[in-house]
């Protein structure tokens, strides 16, 4: 291979285009959406009017914001006949797996999926968003032998998926928990999952398969599948008296360490201290006092020892797990709220498309002959 081509493995340092959508400042560990401080978003908005500016690039003016609103409740039940697929699904599947699966089906039942339209796609957009909550739930319940619940329109996106999950609502600081969480997951920029989505769509594919892209991608625990890992961490330590010496030993074998460290933040991740301040709220509403004991050990030694910061699945984990959810559900519900960052950028690149298709340094065998199998 010629020492002249600057490989840049797994595009580290690289851009790939311009976006409008997010910005990510490494400098000042700093995340805007369409300019906006996340922090402030999290703090003053529901993930509604956040999904809402996502898309349409401006906060919703509180008309926009009913009428939004009307349209997700009114798109959240996915009909008998995905109940019934997912009927059959292996219930020792990953969810992760059978969310891919459903929001497939969802791109072979709708009669719009071909449509690349701005407008079809916003349209599509907004039916995933209400309608991936339900197969999340839904999932849930029949993989524990329970009947799914109907989504209620009354109630708001946080808390219509608790009442789907465990047929009830709990307290509003609970659910402003969550709200904040899906505040934090819905965008960052080019993700490895985002990325993939864009990809997708620079072939001129439709937005499912850009979505179903996506939700592979983030699967894995080097992305979005941390924060389910960090929960199967904080479990297999499960006494705050054994978190440094397990710690300890896990960097001694040179082993990772999940929901740390960052390709972009090396100082710190900008989302994890509003994170953080929801997980310790839910650890004193559940007391849940030993794993914030085990979380601040953990990362107070990862930073004495590596110097490596925590990212947003550290906090998200525990405080998913306090909210009552089964750790393989963690991942889908980063799902619910990244859908709205996927699509977003999706139709971005569609507006100024050009297809993403760059080159291998090949590094194989010289050319050779082909010889007959007879002969080989
Ligand atoms: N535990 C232990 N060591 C780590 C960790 C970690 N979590 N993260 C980075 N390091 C070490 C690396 O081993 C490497 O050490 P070396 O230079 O001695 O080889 C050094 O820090 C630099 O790390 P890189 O691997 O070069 O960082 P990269 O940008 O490629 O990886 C990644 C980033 C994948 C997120 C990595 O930090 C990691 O695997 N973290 C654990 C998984 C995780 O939490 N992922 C969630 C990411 S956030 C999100 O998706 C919402």
């Amino acid at each position: 291979m010629s020492d002249a081509i600057d490989i840049k493995k797994g595009l580290a340092g690289v851009y790939a285009d311009t976006t409008k959508i997010s910005k990510v400042m490494e400098e000042t560990n700093s995340l805007t959406y369409r300019g906006y401080p996340v922090q402030e978003l999290a703090a003053l908005c529901k993930f509604e009017e956040v999904a809402y500016l996502i898309w349409h690039g401006e906060l919703p003016m509180r008309e926009q914001l009913m009428h939004f609103e009307r349209q997700e409740r009114e798109h959240r039940w996915i009909g008998d006949d995905l109940i019934e697929v997912m009927r059959k699904f292996r219930k020792t599947a990953h969810p992760m797996d059978t969310l891919r699966t459903a929001v497939s089906f969802l791109g072979v039942q709708d009669p719009e999926t071909e449509d690349n339209s701005p407008k079809a796609n916003l349209e599509k957009s907004i039916k995933m968003m209400a309608r991936i909550p339900t197969i999340v739930a839904a999932d849930y319940r029949l993989r524990n032998g329970k009947e799914p619940i109907k989504p209620d329109p009354k109630l708001g996106f946080a808390e219509n998926f608790f009442h789907m999950c465990f047929g009830e609502v709990p307290a509003p600081e609970v659910v402003k928990c969550f709200d904040v969480s899906l505040t934090l997951y819905a965008e960052h920029s080019f993700n490895a999952s985002t990325f993939t989505s864009r990809v997708i769509a620079s072939t001129t594919s439709d937005i499912y398969s850009a979505v179903v892209g996506g939700i592979g991608a983030l699967k894995g625990p080097l992305h979005g599948g941390a924060n389910e890992a960090v929960m199967h961490m904080m479990l297999e330590v499960d006494d705050p008296k054994k978190a440094e010496a397990w710690l300890l030993g896990n960097i001694a074998d040179k082993r990772l360490v999940m929901g740390f460290g960052h390709r972009v933040y090396k100082h710190g991740d900008s989302r994890v201290p509003t994170m953080k301040k929801a997980f310790l709220e839910m650890a004193k509403i559940k007391n849940g006092q030993k794993w914030v004991e085990m979380y601040e050990i953990l990362e107070r030694t990862m930073l004495a020892k590596k110097n490596i910061h925590p990212n947003l699945d550290f906090p998200t984990g525990p405080a998913y797990y306090l909210m009552g959810f089964d750790i393989p559900m963690f991942t889908p519900i980063f799902v619910m709220s990244r859908i709205t960052g996927w699509t977003a950028h999706v139709m971005e690149q569609n507006e100024d498309n050009k297809l993403i298709r760059p080159l291998a340094a090949y590094d194989g065998s010289a050319q050779r002959k082909v010889l007959p199998v007879a002969e080989r």
